[in-house]
C-alpha cells in the first residue's frame, strides 16, 4: 500500500506520522511545494521508525509527482490555513487553485487512487478535487465530521468526567459555523446524553463544538493539526482495512436528505471502495431546518467556486 500526503505542513505531517505509527502503508510519499520541507519532515519521521517501531518507508519530495506514482490513497492537505480573524471561507480563492492543481498532478500518476481532502473550506475544496480528479464521487471525499465529532465527544466526556471513547455521536452539515451536531444521536455507552446532561448544558456543548476550530485558531495563531491529522488518518485506516465504518464524511449528495449536487457532511459507510453508501437517518423538523441552512451556506460558497471558472 502506497499513500501520498500532499502538503507537508502541520496537518499533512501529522497525518503521515499517524499513518506510519498505525502501519497502514509500506510507503508514504509526502509532497510539498516549499523546497526541502517534505524531504526534511519525511526524514525526521523515518528516523523515528526504530524508536516507535514501524517499517513504513517515508519519503519527501518537492513538487515531484512522479514519486507518487501508483498511490492507492491520496490525502490533500495543501493550502493556506486560517489566521485569527479569518473564516474557513476566506481561504477559497487561494486554496481552490492549489487543490485543483495538486489533484490533477497526483491523479495523472495514480488514476485509481481514492482522494481524501482536508484543505479548507472543506466542503467546497472536496467538490473542487472531485471536479479536478474526474472520478466517481465515491472515490473523492473529505474529512471534517470525524474531527468535529471528536471535539464534541471530548467536551461531553469532560463534562461527565468519563472517557471520550465511550461517547458515540453524529454530526451533519458543512465544516463551518453551521455544522449540525445531533444530541438526539448522542449517547454514552448506549445511554442517551439527554439522560446524563441537562439540555442547556448540551446546547452549550453544541455551540462550543461549532466554534471549536475558531477557538483553537485564537489560541495557536493558526489552525489545529493533531486532531485533524489523526482524523484524516482514521479515514485512511477504514479504507486500507476495508472496515465499512460509519462516519460522518464530507460526501457527494445527490438527492439524499433532499439535497442535490454538493459535498456535505453526512453519515456514510467507508471501506476499500471509498464511500460505499450514504446513510439517511431520520431527522425531526428542527434538525432538517439546520441541515438545510448548512447546505445553503455550502451552496453559496460553491457559487464562489463556480464563479472562479476553474472547471
Ligand atoms: P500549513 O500551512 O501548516 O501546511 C500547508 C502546506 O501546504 C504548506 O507546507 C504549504 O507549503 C503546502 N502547499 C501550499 N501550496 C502547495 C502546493 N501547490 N503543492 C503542495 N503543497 C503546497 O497548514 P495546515 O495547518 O497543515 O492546514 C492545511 C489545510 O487544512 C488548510 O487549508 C486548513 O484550513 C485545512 N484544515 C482542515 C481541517 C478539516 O477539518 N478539514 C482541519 C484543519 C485544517
Ligand atoms: C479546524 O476545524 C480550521 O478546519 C479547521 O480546526
Amino acid at each position: 500500500m502506497k499513500i501520498t500526503v500532499i502538503g507537508a505542513g502541520n496537518v499533512g505531517a501529522t497525518c503521515a506520522n499517524v499513518i506510519a505509527h498505525k502501519a497502514l502503508a509500506n510507503q508514504i510519499v509526502l509532497v510539498d511545494i516549499k523546497p526541502g520541507l517534505a524531504e526534511g519532515k519525511a526524514l525526521d519521521m523515518w528516523q523515528t521508525a526504530s524508536v516507535n517501531i514501524f517499517d513504513t518507508r517515508i519519503i519527501g519530495v518537492t513538487d515531484d509527482y512522479s514519486a507518487t506514482e501508483g498511490s492507492e490513497i491520496i490525502v490533500i492537505t495543501s493550502g493556506i490555513p486560517r489566521k485569527p480573524g479569518m473564516s474557513r471561507d476566506d481561504l477559497i480563492a487561494t486554496n481552490a487553485r492549489i487543490v485543483k492543481d495538486v489533484t490533477e498532478k497526483a491523479i495523472r500518476y495514480s488514476p485509481d487512487a481514492i482522494v481524501v481532502v482536508v484543505s479548507n473550506p472543506l466542503d467546497v475544496m472536496t467538490y473542487a478535487a472531485y471536479r479536478a480528479a474526474n472520478k466517481h464521487h465515491s472515490k473523492v471525499f473529505g474529512m471534517a465530521g470525524i474531527l468535529d465529532a471528536a471535539r464534541y465527544k471530548s467536551f461531553i466526556a469532560e463534562k461527565l468526567n468519563t472517557s471520550p471513547r465511550d461517547v458515540q455521536a453524529l454530526l451533519l452539515g458543512g465544516h463551518g459555523d453551521t455544522m449540525v451536531p445531533l444530541p438526539r444521536y448522542t449517547s454514552v455507552s448506549g445511554i442517551p446524553v439527554s439522560q446524563l446532561l441537562d439540555s442547556d448544558v448540551v446546547d452549550s456543548i453544541v455551540q462550543k463544538t461549532r466554534q471549536g476550530g475558531g477557538d483553537l485558531v485564537k489560541l495557536i495563531g493558526t489552525s489545529a493539526w493533531y486532531a485533524p491529522g489523526a482524523a484524516a488518518a482514521l479515514m485512511v485506516e477504514a479504507i486500507v482495512h476495508d472496515q465499512h465504518r460509519i462516519f460522518s464524511v464530507c460526501a457527494y449528495v445527490n438527492g439524499e436528505y433532499g439535497i442535490r449536487d454538493i459535498y456535505l457532511g453526512v453519515p456514510v459507510k467507508l471501506g476499500r471502495a471509498g464511500v460505499e453508501e450514504v446513510i439517511e437517518i431520520e431527522l425531526d423538523e428542527y434538525e432538517k431546518q439546520l441541515l438545510n441552512d448548512s447546505a445553503c451556506s455550502v451552496r453559496r460558497l460553491k457559487k464562489t467556486l463556480d464563479d472562479m471558472k476553474l472547471f
